[in-house]
This record gives C-alpha cells, sequence and structure tokens, in this order.
C-alpha cells in the first residue's frame, strides 16, 4: 500500500538519523551512480528527497567543483533539520528546503544539469513518479542527467528471496518498510527524449537496487 504524504512525512519525521542506517545496503549503489555520473562536470544540482543530506554532503565535499551549487528539498522537516546541518559549511551554495511533496519542483525551467533522486521513486505514486519524470525533463538542461537510485527486483536466488520478504511487509502495510517497494527504473525512460546513459543492478547484502541514468537528449519543448 502506498503510503500517503502525511503518513510518510510522519515516517521519515521519526526515522531521521536511523536513515543512515540503510547504508549498508545503499553506499555500493551510491557508488556507482557517483561514477557513472560525471559529477564533477555538474554546475547546479537539484536533490529529491534529499533525505538527512548523506548524498549531498558527499558530493559537496569529495566530487562537485567548488563553482557548483546545490538545492535539495524533502517533505520531512527533521530531515531537512539534519541535512541543514550536515551541509552547513557550504552554506554560500547548498542548500535544502522542505517541500509539500508535490512533484512540482522549485526551479526554473532548463535551469540545472542533474537532478537526483535515490531511494524515493519506490515510495511514491505511479502519479508522482510520472510527475517528477516530467518536472526533471522541465528543469533539466539539453544533456542533463537524471541519476537515480531504486530498489528493485532480485536478479539472484538470494535477492529474489530477500525482494519477495521486502514485498510481503510492504503489502501488510506500507510503514514496515519506510513506504518502499521494488519498482523497475529503466521502462519509465522509453520516451524519445531520454537516453539511458548508465544502468545497472547493484546487490548488497541481498538488497537489489537498480542504477539509471538518463540522458535528457533533445531539446525540451
Ligand atoms: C528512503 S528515504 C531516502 C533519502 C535519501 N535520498 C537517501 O538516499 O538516503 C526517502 C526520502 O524521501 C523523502 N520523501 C518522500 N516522499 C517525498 C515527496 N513527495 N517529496 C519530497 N520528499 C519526499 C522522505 O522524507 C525521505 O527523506
Amino acid at each position: 500500500m502506498i503510503l500517503t504524504k502525511s503518513q510518510v512525512r510522519a515516517f521519515y519525521d521519526r526515522f531521521g538519523n536511523m536513515q543512515d542506517s540503510q547504508s549498508f545496503y545503499e553506499d555500493a549503489a551510491l557508488d556507482d551512480l557517483i561514477a557513472h555520473a560525471d559529477f564533477g562536470q555538474a554546475e547546479n544540482i537539484f536533490e529529491l528527497g534529499c533525505g538527512t543530506g548523506r548524498f549531498a554532503s558527499r558530493l559537496l565535499t569529495k566530487h562537485l567543483s567548488p563553482s557548483a551549487s546545490y538545492l535539495g528539498i524533502d517533505l520531512s522537516l527533521s530531515m531537512i533539520n539534519i541535512a541543514e546541518q550536515r551541509i552547513s559549511e557550504f552554506a554560500g551554495r547548498a542548500k535544502v528546503v522542505q517541500s509539500d511533496g508535490s512533484m512540482s519542483f522549485p526551479l526554473h525551467d532548463h535551469s540545472v544539469d542533474r537532478v537526483i533522486c535515490t531511494y524515493v521513486l519506490d515510495l511514491l505514486s505511479e502519479s508522482d513518479i510520472q510527475q517528477a519524470i516530467s518536472e526533471a525533463h522541465r528543469v533539466l538542461i539539453p544533456g542533463g542527467k537524471f541519476c537515480l537510485v531504486s530498489l528493485t527486483y532480485g536478479e539472484t536466488f538470494v535477492s529474489r528471496i530477500v525482494c519477495a520478504m521486502w514485498s510481503t511487509l510492504f503489502h501488510i502495510h506500507g510503514y514496515l518498510v519506510g513506504g518502499c517497494r521494488p519498482i523497475r527504473l529503466n521502462p519509465l525512460f522509453g520516451k524519445l527524449d531520454w537516453s539511458i546513459d548508465y544502468r545497472n543492478v547493484v546487490i548488497q547484502f541481498g538488497v537489489p537496487s537498480e542504477v539509471l541514468i538518463a540522458d535528457l537528449k533533445s531539446a525540451p519543448n
């Protein structure tokens, strides 16, 4: 069952710093994203669902150019407070803002060269996923990259079992797994305007994550 926005906010307000404990299965996929998304060339970065700011802090510290700017949004105020502290040393060029959970990004058309969304699409409804993709299309410059990581379906014996257990918990109540369920990112980018620059499934401790980088290839209308 997909959680409502107020359920998601309540969950992540309470979860707070514990989100970082998910790094045991997230980090290998995030490493893979960093290895392929050419963040060193990026100048304006937007992140949907920045959580505790762990990924932002890592990018700002090690991978972005010193002139690059970063904006993150999140529905949960606890997450925003944690992220704000975490990236405070980059305050001149990085900020986080609480959102109302709607999929309208607070950005001008064609104003960023990276949109990041890690472990967030997998807790959104189908219509919000479609809207997030269309917003990424609106705000990215041509040649910009939509950088995604999501829970996905298992591809090995162990990861299929883990995925089946995860899905069972999700169907009992989404709250048991933070609202997240396995999804497939690849088929969401079948339209002509996107080209898949990179795709991989990374399995860490049996948990499968899909890493996908979609380039906006044509001039947006
Ligand atoms: C599983 S956590 C992932 C956090 C972070 N991206 C990471 O990889 O560690 C999901 C995050 O998305 C946020 N979120 C969920 N739905 C959202 C929405 N509709 N708009 C903005 N943030 C949302 C949650 O508050 C939470 O911080």
